[in-house]
């Protein structure tokens, strides 16, 4: 059951890269990863999202099966309330999908999914692994170093460079996005002050 849900997620991404050339030109996306489950971690923030409605048709069926699978998922937040405030936790989670430790094992690239609720600020961190947005549903603001800040809305994608300072806020909406590495895929995220 748990299985075929997440393989159903693992299939409308390998169709969403068929039909992105801002996914597909950053990175392949392996198709024959074997799954793995993993323990389910449902914390708050992710009962949020259940409650959501996405007035966009455009992934609609990832937005919903990740609704649905939600409350199987092991969620993350890596982040302690010191280093980030206690209501950023409050806000925000995330799992891995496909990578070293997501559902689909892969050394090659990694595959995230974050949630944001609304009015929620993501302050200014930076990796080494170079990195792609791309908007599932909802928006949100995105800031980065060197780059003009821009809102962007699903089917829309940022790239990070390695080591530049990003950040990201919500305002009326939440948002929910996918986060791709393709390489240094064990990088630390470190909070940066600006
Ligand atoms: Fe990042």
């Amino acid at each position: 059951m748990n299985e075929n849900l997440f393989k159903n997620l693992y299939d409308e991404l390998i169709k969403l890269w068929k039909n992105n050339t801002s996914l597909s030109s950053f990175v392949k996306l392996p198709e024959n990863l074997n799954f793995k489950d993993l323990p389910p971690n449902y914390i708050k923030p992710a009962m949020k999202l259940s409650n959501w409605e996405t007035n966009s048709e455009k992934n609609i069926t990832i937005h919903n099966l990740v609704k649905e699978l939600s409350p199987k998922i092991s969620w993350k937040q890596t982040y302690s309330a010191e280093d980030i405030g206690k209501k950023f936790l409050e806000n925000f989670c995330y799992f891995e999908l496909i990578g070293p430790e997501g559902y689909f094992f892969s050394n090659e690239m990694s595959v995230y999914l974050i949630y944001f609720d609304k009015n929620t600020f993501y302050t200014w961190h930076n990796h080494e692994a170079e990195e792609i947005y791309f908007v599932l549903s909802g928006n949100a603001k995105f800031e980065s170093i060197g780059d003009t800040p821009e809102i962007l809305s699903s089917n829309q994608s940022r790239f990070h460079k390695s080591f530049q300072p990003h950040s990201l806020s919500t305002e009326k909406e939440m948002c929910l996005s996918l986060v791709v590495w393709r390489d240094k895929l064990g990088s630390e995220v470190s909070v940066v002050k600006i």
